[in-house]
């Protein structure tokens, strides 16, 4: 690893007790690589927040017979072609279909297609996950 930099942190005694039970549950082996993360995580949330470009996944859980929902989810799939990179379609089981839908993109895109998607009457459950380009951090 390049440019690694050594500072100190002070912290009252137990919170650093609850963040050493913490990573331990996590089964995270030293403090840093522990701070490494919290850090790159709001550094992704900052990303979304300021609609930098991002990575992010969708899943949707459906029905799929209700033909309905379906012709909707793929009308809004074309509307935002431009921020999907690739989707995966999952048959779960006789009803139930699983979708997962890599976007990449401007993250108010994203968000917006990941919210239409959810707001469609059938939809049993949906989750954006957000994630980075992994370019600035
Ligand atoms: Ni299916």
């Amino acid at each position: 690893m390049a440019n690694l930099f050594r500072f100190g942190i002070s912290l009252p005694k137990n919170l650093l007790d609850k963040f050493d039970r913490l990573i331990s549950e996590k089964n995270y082996t030293n403090r840093s690589e522990a701070f490494r993360d919290l850090i790159r995580e709001d550094l992704v949330k900052a990303e979304w927040k300021k609609n930098r470009e991002v990575v992010g996944a969708i899943t949707l859980i459906y029905d799929h017979h209700k033909r309905e929902l379906i012709n909707k989810l793929m009308d809004i799939q074309h509307d935002f072609g431009g921020v999907i990179i690739s989707s995966q379609h999952i048959h779960l089981d006789h009803n139930n279909c699983l979708e997962i839908i890599a976007v990449k993109g401007p993250s108010k895109e994203a968000q917006k297609l990941a919210d239409s998607l959810k707001s469609v009457k059938g939809v049993k459950h949906a989750t954006l996950s957000l994630s980075t380009t992994g370019k600035d951090i």
